[in-house]
């Protein structure tokens, strides 16, 4: 089932993650995503923990990105194997950590059978991907009996007594324009852990992490890095011009910061 709701009442883009926004070969890409990885990482490694990441495991790491997460799995965690799969495994090639397999695939292919593990979990990928609830599906037919699935994706708890200041109409901006580009949506993310218990999954639960948005530090580099890559789509919104991007932009590295950004939500459930 694809994802039919419009926000915004305009349909959603059919361009790609990849292809049509975040080219990897762009310069800076891969750093970008480093800096996403570095605020979040360490919410995502101790739920993997908690969740019984360890030694004897087989995992799946969808939508793998620059491996971060791979690699702790088999250098902190101590797992047997990890396949790491993406799109774009061109960062991910050179990592070169023993027990790594690297898998070149689309997550939208049906036709993609990777196997069966005890521990399969996506980070910002299912809600770039318009057929997300039909991935969920997919994604859980691959547990092991007793595997689990861990699902992370963005969530916004915006400030909506602020209706104009240069970081909220940004924001939004991007967000307008990652429907309208690529489809891009966040607003089934709460719908998770119905998703994993549609999937005959046990044990479901989630919980939403919200790292503070330092000036200058990592989440502000991300947001920086994102809407500078993102400017012309920003501006055709309507809702931005460059102006009010610079001084978004600027808002990001100055000590008058005061936001609650953008934070991630983790769903997990358990193949019984
Ligand atoms: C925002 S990045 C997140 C990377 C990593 N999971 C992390 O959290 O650091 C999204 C990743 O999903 C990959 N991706 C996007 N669409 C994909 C698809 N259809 N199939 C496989 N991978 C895809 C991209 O190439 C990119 O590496």
């Amino acid at each position: 089932m694809t994802d039919s709701r419009i926000p915004g009442g305009t349909p959603a883009g059919e361009g790609r993650y990849g292809e049509d926004l975040f080219e990897p070969e762009r310069p800076g890409e891969s750093g970008r995503v480093d800096a996403g990885a570095l605020v979040y990482d360490p919410f995502t490694t101790r739920r993997l923990r908690m969740l019984g990441a360890g030694p004897g495991l087989r995992c799946l790491e969808v939508g793998a990105g620059t491996g971060t997460v791979a690699r702790w799995l088999l250098e902190e965690a101590g797992a047997d194997e990890v396949v790491a799969l993406d799109r774009e495994t061109g960062a991910l090639a050179s990592l070169g950590v023993p027990g790594l397999r690297v898998l070149t695939a689309d997550l939208a292919d049906e036709g993609l059978r990777p196997g069966t593990f005890d521990l399969i979990h996506a980070r910002f990928v299912l809600m770039h991907l318009p057929d997300r609830r039909r991935i969920v599906s997919r994604l859980a037919g691959w547990l092991s009996p007793g595997g689990t699935l861990v699902l992370g994706d963005a969530v916004e708890l915006p400030d909506v007594l602020d209706t104009g200041s240069a970081y909220r109409r940004t924001m939004d901006a991007m967000w307008q324009a990652l429907w309208t580009a690529i489809g891009t949506d966040i607003s089934a993310v709460p719908a998770y852990p119905r998703f994993l218990r549609e999937e005959g999954l046990r044990n479901v639960a989630a919980e939403v992490c919200c790292p503070p948005l330092l000036p200058g530090g990592p989440q502000a580099r991300f947001w920086y890095e994102t809407w500078s890559r993102m400017r012309p789509a920003l501006e055709a919104t309507g809702r931005v011009d460059s102006d009010v991007v610079d001084a978004a932009l600027a808002h990001l590295d100055s000590p008058r910061l005061a936001e609650l950004g953008p934070g991630m939500a983790m769903a997990w459930g358990q193949r019984p």
